[in-house]
């Protein structure tokens, strides 16, 4: 099958619909709005089916992949644009603020396999993304938004990476971006990212739900459009992850995508990715969801023990600050995409997150904590029979090892590792023949 790419394939006379999860209401696709103006519920991106499904679909993300990588379109390079009917049809060439992002290895590593007990298991690491983590994949389309709708400022709260990711795109954008963090608790990778890019930080003396509700809270009352991943055009390009991933193999599903959760906005936009790639004919079998949490950030897997009875919110503690979040706001959209796709949700502890991240660390792949629960997660299921050992599990690395150079180091330090005080010279010397006569037998 062959399909003809041209910039102007790019945009499209496709409309998409933006509805309220809630209340039904629908507004325009260049809606300011991040939430609904009703209601305040959350709201969803609907497209017009595009032209092609099943097959010819397939054959046109191929084409873009392969023969245009290095001749085509700005566009058509990004592993997020690259799916543009199922993101923002839409948009036009020239609004499109793009790195460009995506393109991410999917990778099969022997320790990682054997720790978590699954032999298939690989590991498909976002930390490959322009700002390092898997949160441009939201943001290039949620920045893309904004420069539709001629936004004067955008805003998010973050655990760090996505203020990492919004400074980066409203940098490229040419935006005033501002971000709430909560003291004390952002690793020094995101928080240098944040500042070197040139984004305006807010340091709250609060956790990041506190962060969270005032974002909201200002950019209601001072017109700036919030981005955070509540935001419909965030979760539509996160669902790129996904895709990315299924094209990596072959359009092929594996049994099950396991994820770090701790907002609940990945969650959802895999769940929305995959009812959307097995409506169209992209693939034929939709793989489980497997949702991780911290125990100490647990409140979604609590609600799946007692299948969703209640919405639950705690007062959050865990190492891996990332998903250090007690009141998830996509929870609707979330239990939407484990009933689906007939996931799972578990919680692990930290020892179990840092015994995973010494593992994927130690085997030169490396990702910052919070995503090495996805492993942490697959090995805790696969130990209780939920998880076969043969089948083919995709683990998500959501974020580079330097995101949190702290953590990486203090996790050596408690394997043993790297607590060295420094040596003389001729130390030195003594110390490496040492070294080596230990491991050469
Ligand atoms: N992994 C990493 C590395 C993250 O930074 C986050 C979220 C998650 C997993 C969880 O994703 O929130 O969609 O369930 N970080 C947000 C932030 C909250 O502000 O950077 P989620």
């Amino acid at each position: 099958m062959s399909v003809t790419l041209t910039p102007s394939s790019i945009a499209s006379e496709q409309r998409s619909t933006v509805r309220c999860a809630s209340c039904g209401a629908t507004l325009d696709d260049r809606t300011a709005r991040a939430t609904c103006p009703n209601c305040g519920g959350l709201l969803a991106v609907e497209h017009v089916a595009p032209k092609a499904t099943g097959a010819a679909l397939r054959a046109l993300f191929d084409e873009r992949l392969g023969a245009a990588s290095y001749r085509g379109s700005a566009a058509d390079r990004s592993g997020v644009w690259r799916f543009r009917e199922l993101v923002l049809p839409a948009a036009r060439p020239e609004e499109i603020v793009s790195h460009p992002e995506g393109n991410t290895p999917l990778v099969a590593r022997d320790a990682v396999a054997s720790f978590a007990g699954a032999s298939g298991l690989r590991l498909k690491h976002e930390g490959h993304n322009p700002s390092a983590s898997f949160k441009d994949r939201g943001m290039t389309a949620a920045l893309t938004q904004a420069r539709r709708i001629g936004a004067r400022a955008v805003a998010c709260a973050s655990t760090g990476n996505t203020s990492a990711s919004l400074a980066a795109y409203a940098a490229q954008a040419g935006i005033p971006a501002f971000v709430l963090v909560p003291e004390g608790r952002v690793s020094t990778g995101k928080l240098a990212q944040t500042l070197a890019y040139g984004a305006h930080m807010i340091r709250l003396r609060g956790d990041f739900d506190d962060c969270l509700e005032l974002a909201r809270e200002a950019s209601e009352q001072l017109g700036i459009y919030l981005v955070n991943s509540l935001n419909p055009f965030r979760v539509e390009g996160q669902k790129t992850i996904v895709l990315e991933l299924l094209q990596q193999l072959g359009w092929e599903s594996p049994d099950w995508i396991a994820l770090p959760a701790g907002n609940l906005g990945n969650t959802a936009a895999f769940g929305k990715a995959l009812r959307e790639a097995h409506a169209l004919g992209l693939i034929d079998r939709v793989p489980r969801l497997l949702a991780v949490q911290a125990a100490g950030a647990a409140p979604f897997a609590a609600g799946f023990a007692d299948d969703f009875a209640t919405r639950r919110r705690v007062r959050a503690e865990t190492a891996a600050t990332a998903i250090r979040i007690g009141d998830p706001a996509s929870w609707d959209r979330a239990v939407e995409a484990i009933r689906f796709t007939q996931g799972h949700v578990v919680a692990v502890s930290d020892a179990e997150i840092f015994a995973a991240k010494r593992v994927i660390d130690a085997c030169g792949v490396g990702c910052e904590p919070a995503s090495a629960a996805s492993v942490a997660g697959v090995r805790t299921l696969v130990e209780r029979g939920v998880i076969g050992r043969d089948e083919r599990v995709v683990s998500v690395l959501t974020g580079h090892l330097l995101k949190d150079p702290d953590a990486a180091l203090a996790a050596r330090v408690a394997g043993g590792l790297g607590a060295e005080e420094p040596l003389t010279r001729d130390e030195a010397l003594g110390h490496l023949e040492r070294v080596l006569a230990s491991s050469s037998h």
